[in-house]
């Protein structure tokens, strides 16, 4: 049982104030903390921000910190029951991990229009191999940006991905394949990509030169010229994954391109996480990949139906960090209770990023055996 629940203003990775709690049982102290996203709100869950421009600029969270201390630590404390149902998955699993490579979009300085490349290392045994050659790949990429941008370009961004001033889709995943093939796991490393074409979706086209300082307003691109270029990526690239392909309320060339079956296709602002867009998607057969952010949702309670719902559709399920993270690692743990098979966190770069990680290694080592052999089934069926 809970005995007492103590919260607190602290910092995300970009030095804006967010909430921390520590939860007291009497099996010890357990803390979590909250993260923050930059990408469009309109459909999570409200982060409740004090509004004070003279502190932080207005995004203070000293009246979230006091509801939690004054009025949900009181309803919260016999809240056992709740805990023990959250514990009573069977079949653990450690997930595969979906490693930024390059940053771009809003997450980093350069004027590539994509989020990020990611690498799966879907050939690994057991996660700490995962991890292992994803990081292997990370440093392989970084001699090559060394080389070809010189040390500016090794730059990283929110996600701790590198980025190199490069602008096209093309140019990103050709460094990411090069340094694939350099480590050594040509075959073991798949690619994914998170585009969140809604950052640079304008009207109804797509705006590829969004970050450019010279627009020349000649790379404005349509749902169908979208769909082209994602087909023939897929086709020429080991391209297994692709997260918002197009903008957070394009259902049509999601869908379009969904039915096209060349990859999974994941909704991340197009379902943010909020069950009514989740059930559209699964109905229409939008996509076929959930990005699950907690914080987005809400509670941990919510959390679990929309992983069982999108189970139920048999879509891929990938537990996601947020570009404001912090040093919590609850969502290495989440992905492992709920088994949900995939997460996202980020490069083996920046604390924030390497903790969710880190614990993942902790619970690999901790159920032994068990997770070997969960895991393998994991690899298998995330490889499309
Ligand atoms: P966000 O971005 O944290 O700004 O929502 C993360 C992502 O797009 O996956
Ligand atoms: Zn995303």
């Amino acid at each position: 049982a809970i005995t007492k629940i103590k919260a607190r203003q602290i910092l995300d990775s970009r030095g804006i104030p967010t909430v921390e709690v520590d939860l007291y049982t009497h099996k010890g102290m357990f803390r979590a903390a909250s993260p923050s996203g930059a990408s469009a709100k309109i459909y999570e869950a409200a982060e409740l921000r004090d509004g004070d421009k003279g502190k932080y600029l207005g995004n203070g969270v000293s009246k979230a910190v006091k509801n939690i201390n004054e009025k949900i630590a009181e309803a919260l404390v016999p809240l056992y029951k709740h805990l023990a149902d959250l514990s009573g998955q069977s079949g653990l699993i450690l997930p595969v991990p979906a490693i930024t490579m390059i940053s771009g979009g809003k997450h980093a300085g350069n004027n590539l229009a994509v989020q990020e490349v990611m690498i799966l290392p879907i050939g690994a045994n057991t996660f700490e191999e995962a991890m292992q050659m994803g990081s292997e790949t990370y440093h392989h990429l970084k001699a090559i940006i060394m080389d070809r941008y010189g040390s500016i370009g090794c730059n990283v961004g929110e996600d701790g991905g590198l980025a190199p001033n490069i602008s096209s889709f093309r140019e990103g995943l050709d460094l990411v394949k090069e340094a694939i093939e350099r480590a050594g796991y040509n075959g073991r490393i798949k690619m994914a990509m998170d585009v969140a074409a809604t950052d640079f979706c304008i009207g109804k086209k797509y705006d590829l030169d969004f970050k450019s300082p010279n627009k020349s307003g000649q790379n404005f691109k349509t749902g169908e010229d979208m769909t082209e270029m994602y087909s023939q990526l897929c086709a020429d690239y080991p391209l297994v994954s692709i997260e918002d392909p197009f903008d957070k309320d394009d259902w049509e060339h999601t869908k379009a391109f969904t039915d096209l079956g060349v990859c999974q296709v994941v909704g991340d602002n197009l379902l943010t996480s909020d069950p009514k867009r989740i059930e559209r998607a699964i109905h229409e057969a939008s996509c076929n990949g959930l990005l699950l952010k907690v914080n987005q949702v809400g509670t941990i309670t919510e959390v679990i139906e929309v992983v069982k719902q999108a189970k139920d559709a048999h879509w891929g399920v990938i537990v996601s960090h947020r570009c404001g993270e912090t040093e919590d690692s609850f969502i290495a743990d989440l992905a492992v209770g709920l088994a949900t098979g995939q997460i996202k966190a980020g490069a083996p770069c920046r604390g924030e990023r390497v903790v969710k990680y880190n614990q993942l290694l902790r619970i690999e080592e901790e159920l032994g055996e068990q997770a070997a052999t969960c895991e393998t089934k994991s690899y298998s069926t995330s490889e499309r």
